[in-house]
């Protein structure tokens, strides 16, 4: 049996992405409803399972001897939770887009769980987040687990591997403009590069994954000073560390400057790079929305859709 409906959330890495890996702490805001599924069983029918995302253009089968990753891991979150695997139709309802950075492939697992963990479990976050990963490891390797943990959770976290999460109170709401940059990039590519780079030259690269880590804990204290400020500040340095682990590309530094010409106090790509989204933060929701119109004119084509957005994080 599958639940009828379950639902997880997107994220937005704020601070520590790649340095989290390494055991670092990292803050992450949930983006809510990022993703529903839906299950009905396929009545006599029975056969494969069926999974249709068409914001995502997915639409699949999951069987044993199928090579897709999204396949895959459906079926690694479904034997974790002893769910069926054959008989039933699942369909997704995205509020995010795939492969952009934005907690996708955690939305999927998470919710998949939820829809197919035994009712206890699926209201007990730390199984849900277990079977989660179970997923997650077929995408990404050796994830860390934040994303699973805000998809599960929501809010805004702070995490560390080993360590487990916290919620944060936010003295004041964030505002944030997300861009996606439409450059498409594989989280388990880009984490292994920054894996490589620490390997050829671990007394440089060791440093600025300290430095991610030192970033994040006077982060969180000015997200729960309300300090944004410096906030903006430490946002602006993390995007130029990101670029020192070799993850950002020209068209994220560009993104970036330009939202900060037009008014944001700070931007910084966010999750693992390589391409996917950036964000901006804002003084408030007027300044967001001015930087979403001059985001778009500076850069025409992300008038195609995934579209910039503006989130209130509370
Ligand atoms: C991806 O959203 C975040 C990374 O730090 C990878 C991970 O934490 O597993 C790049």
């Amino acid at each position: 049996e599958l639940r009828s409906e379950a639902e997880a959330c997107g994220k937005i890495i704020l601070l520590g992405e790649h340095s989290v890996v390494y055991g670092h702490p990292a803050l992450a805001a949930g983006l809510s409803r990022g993703l529903i599924l839906r299950a009905r069983p396929l009545d006599g029918r029975g056969g494969a399972m069926e999974l249709s995302i068409p914001a995502w253009d997915l639409d699949l089968r999951l069987t044993a001897d199928s090579e897709h990753p999204v396949a895959r891991a459906c079926l690694e979150v479904l034997a974790y939770c002893d769910g069926p695997v054959t008989g039933w139709r699942i369909e997704g309802e995205a509020k995010i887009p795939a492969r952009a950075g934005l907690g996708s492939s955690a939305a999927l697992s998470v919710a998949l769980a939820r829809l197919a963990l035994p009712e206890a479990d699926a209201r007990t976050v730390e199984t849900v987040v277990a079977a989660s990963m179970a997923g997650e490891r077929v995408f990404h390797g050796d994830p860390s687990g934040i994303d699973s943990e805000v998809a599960a959770r929501g809010g805004v976290i702070a995490f560390a591997r080993g360590e487990g999460v916290e919620a944060v109170r936010l003295r004041s709401p964030l505002h944030l403009v997300v861009v996606p940059s439409g450059i498409p990039r594989q989280t388990g590519v880009l984490v292994a590069g920054v894996r490589a780079r620490r390997d050829r030259f671990p007394q440089v690269i060791e440093p600025v994954l300290e430095a991610l880590g030192a970033l994040v804990v006077r982060g969180r204290a000015a997200l729960e000073a309300g300090d944004t400020a410096a906030l903006a500040e430490l946002i602006a340095v993390a995007h130029e560390l990101l670029g020192a682990l070799g993850v950002s590309r020209p068209p994220l530094d560009a993104l970036a400057a330009h939202a900060v010409g037009e008014g944001a106090l700070g931007a910084k790509l966010t999750g693992a790079g390589g391409g996917g989204c950036l964000f901006a933060l804002c003084d408030n929701p007027g300044a967001a929305a001015s930087v979403i119109s001059a985001m778009a004119e500076g850069f025409p084509e992300l008038a195609a859709s995934p579209r910039t957005r503006a989130f209130a994080v509370e």
